[in-house]
C-alpha cells in the first residue's frame, strides 16, 4: 500500500453497496489504471486504498462502481485536514463566533420572530432550546415573563448566562430536560443538525410536550437548497430536509397540530478568505466527520463557489421556519 486516494463523489452520482469495488481511475494524474480497495464509509465518502504489486490479491478490487468520481491522489499522512469538531466543544464555539459576525442570518431570525411574538395572545413563558451563546434569547427576554434556556455545551452556557441575566439556563440536551410549566413559545434554532435524524420526531414529540393550548413551537433549520447545503450534498451527499420533518409530522398529529413552513434569505459574507473558510469549516461541521476532507480541497471550493468578482466571499444559509400550533 503506497498512499491513499480522496475520491468526490460528483453531483447527481448514485452509490453502490458497501464493499470493494473497482473505480478506473482514468483521471489519475499519470493515466494509469492500478487496482485499490474502495470502501464506501457512508453516502457520498468514499475512500480507496491504493495497491501496488498484488500484494494483498485477496482483497483485489472487483465489480464497477455505480457512480461518477474525480480523483485525487493524497496522501493521508501527510495531507493537512479539515478541522472537526463536536457542537459541545470550544473550537465550535469559536468557529460559530465567526460565523455570527459574517452573517445576516440572525438579523433575519429577529424580524421574523418579532411579528410572531407580538402576535401570541400570552407572552408569560419562554423556552429557548439549544439557546447557544443567547443572541437570540437576549432579543425576546423583556417580551415574556420567565426565560429558560436549555443549552449544553458549558462553554456556550457561560456566554448564554452572561447575556440573559435573568434566564433559568438549564445546562442539558432537549430530551433530559425536565420542564415545570408550559410555554407560549418554545424556539429550537439550528440544532437540529447535531442531532441524529432518526431522533428528530423524538425530539419534536418533546418541544411541542411543553407547549401551552395557544402556544407555539418554531423550529430553524437552514433551507436545504442554499450554497451552505450544496456544500454539504457534495462532499458528503447529505444535506437537512426541515420539510420533510414538517410533512410527516402533519401526517401523524395533523388533527391535532396546524404545521406550517416558510423560506427566509439570509448569506455570509466576508470581506476575507480566511473568514470565509472558517464559515465553510463550521457548515461542514454540522455534520460529523469521520473521514475530513484534506484542507486544500475545501480551500479550493471556498474560492471557486464563494468568491464574487469583487474579491469578498458570499454564500447563502436561507433558513426555514417551521410552526407548529396546537389546533383548539
Ligand atoms: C448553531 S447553535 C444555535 C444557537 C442558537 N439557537 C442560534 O440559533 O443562534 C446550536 C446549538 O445547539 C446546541 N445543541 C446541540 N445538541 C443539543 C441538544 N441535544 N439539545 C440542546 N441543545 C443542543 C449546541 O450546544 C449549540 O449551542
Amino acid at each position: 500500500m503506497v498512499g491513499h486516494i480522496r475520491i468526490t463523489p460528483t453531483v447527481g452520482a448514485t452509490f453502490v453497496p458497501i464493499g470493494p469495488v473497482e473505480i478506473p481511475l482514468t483521471r489519475l494524474r499519470n493515466g494509469r489504471k492500478i487496482p485499490h480497495i474502495v470502501r464506501i464509509l457512508e453516502v457520498g465518502a468514499i475512500q480507496t486504498s491504493l495497491i501496488v504489486d498484488g500484494a494483498d490479491t485477496s482483497r483485489r478490487a472487483i465489480g464497477v462502481a455505480a457512480c461518477h468520481v474525480s480523483v485525487e491522489e493524497d496522501d493521508m499522512n501527510t495531507t493537512e485536514r479539515v478541522s472537526t469538531y463536536d457542537s459541545q466543544s470550544p473550537a465550535y464555539h469559536r468557529a460559530f463566533e465567526v460565523f455570527l459576525a459574517h452573517t445576516d442570518q440572525k438579523a433575519k431570525t429577529r424580524d421574523w420572530l418579532r411579528g410572531l411574538v407580538h402576535g401570541l395572545p400570552s407572552r408569560q413563558v419562554f423556552v429557548d432550546a439549544g439557546a447557544g451563546n443567547g443572541k437570540v434569547t437576549a432579543w425576546f427576554l423583556t417580551d415574556f415573563q420567565r426565560t429558560i434556556a436549555i443549552e449544553p455545551n458549558p462553554s456556550l452556557c457561560d456566554e448564554l448566562r452572561r447575556t440573559c441575566p435573568t434566564a433559568e439556563v438549564h445546562p442539558q440536551k432537549i430530551l433530559e430536560a425536565q420542564l415545570s410549566v408550559l410555554a407560549d413559545l418554545v424556539l429550537c434554532s439550528h440544532v437540529l443538525y447535531y442531532i441524529d435524524a432518526a431522533d428528530w420526531m423524538t425530539h419534536l414529540e418533546t418541544l411541542v410536550s411543553w407547549l401551552a393550548p395557544e402556544g407555539v413551537l418554531v423550529v430553524v433549520v437552514q433551507n436545504h437548497d442554499t450554497d451552505c447545503m450544496r456544500m454539504l450534498g457534495h462532499f458528503f451527499g447529505h444535506r437537512f430536509h426541515l420539510s420533510e420533518l414538517a410533512s410527516r409530522f402533519e401526517a401523524l398529529r395533523g388533527r391535532h397540530y396546524r404545521v406550517e413552513i416558510a423560506t427566509v434569505p439570509a448569506q455570509v459574507a466576508t470581506a476575507d478568505f480566511d473568514s470565509a473558510f472558517t464559515v465553510a469549516e463550521f457548515m461542514l461541521n454540522l455534520l460529523p466527520m469521520p473521514h475530513p476532507p484534506p484542507r486544500g480541497i475545501l480551500e479550493e471550493y471556498v474560492r471557486k463557489h464563494f468568491a464574487s468578482s469583487a474579491g469578498d466571499f458570499r454564500f447563502s444559509c436561507n433558513q426555514d421556519f417551521l410552526t407548529i400550533r396546537p389546533r383548539l
